[in-house]
């Protein structure tokens, strides 16, 4: 059996190793260590029945921007425990931490234009829109999209917007009405 709960100092050299065998993007422990102290709330892990820490998500708070936001950095779940909604978990219990303990108005996050599961994780499960094509955002030179996640009603402009493009790459289209907010609200 696999518990998510909120992750402790004594956690994150297991998070750094998830990470080193799930992501080419790496870190170093004293950013683990930053995020932890500075936003203990909103650092999750998915530990199976042996300790053992099988998923991760380590994101942060903008504070100074203009609007207030949550940011995922990172967000990984070991092979052998992928497809059983752990990352859906994960992931709701930050963004759960980033409304109620920080107001955070939405949260964004970056992914690679390839990375179509964790594209649909995003677009189609947890009701994220693409709002930007960040050009060359990786170090190898592939593009990222800018995605984000109103927890209540977007502006309305910026919502048509994201629509549009979150439908042009996914081929799904979403209202910018009730199914935006029913998207927001999830
Ligand atoms: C992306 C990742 C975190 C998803 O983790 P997960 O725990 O398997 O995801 P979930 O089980 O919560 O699945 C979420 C959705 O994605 C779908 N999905 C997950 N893996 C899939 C796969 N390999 N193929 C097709 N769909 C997949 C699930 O069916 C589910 O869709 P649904 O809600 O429409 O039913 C995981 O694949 C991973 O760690 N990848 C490597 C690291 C990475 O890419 N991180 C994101 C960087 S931005």
């Amino acid at each position: 059996m696999v518990c998510i709960r909120p992750a402790t100092i004594d956690d994150l050299m297991q998070m750094q190793r998830c990470n080193l065998l799930c992501l080419p993007e790496n870190y170093q422990l004293k950013y683990y260590l930053y995020h932890i102290l500075s936003w203990p709330q909103l650092l999750h892990v998915a530990e199976d029945y042996d300790g053992k820490i099988v998923g991760y998500v380590l994101a942060k708070m903008e504070e100074d921007a203009a609007e207030p936001h949550g940011h995922i950095t990172s967000v990984a779940v070991a092979r052998t425990h992928r497809k059983l909604g752990l990352a859906t978990k994960l992931m709701s219990a930050t963004h759960k931490a980033m409304e109620e303990v920080f107001s955070a108005k939405y949260v964004s996050l970056h992914v690679r234009v390839t990375n179509k599961v964790a594209v649909h994780l995003y677009t189609q499960t947890l009701g994220y829109q693409i709002h930007d094509i960040e050009s060359k955002y990786y170090a190898d030179g592939e593009n990222a999209y800018e995605m984000r996640k109103y927890f209540a009603a977007p502006p309305a402009a910026l919502a048509k917007k994201a629509a549009a493009l979150t439908a042009a790459v996914t081929g799904v289209s979403v209202s910018t009405g009730a199914a935006a907010a029913v998207a927001a609200s999830s």
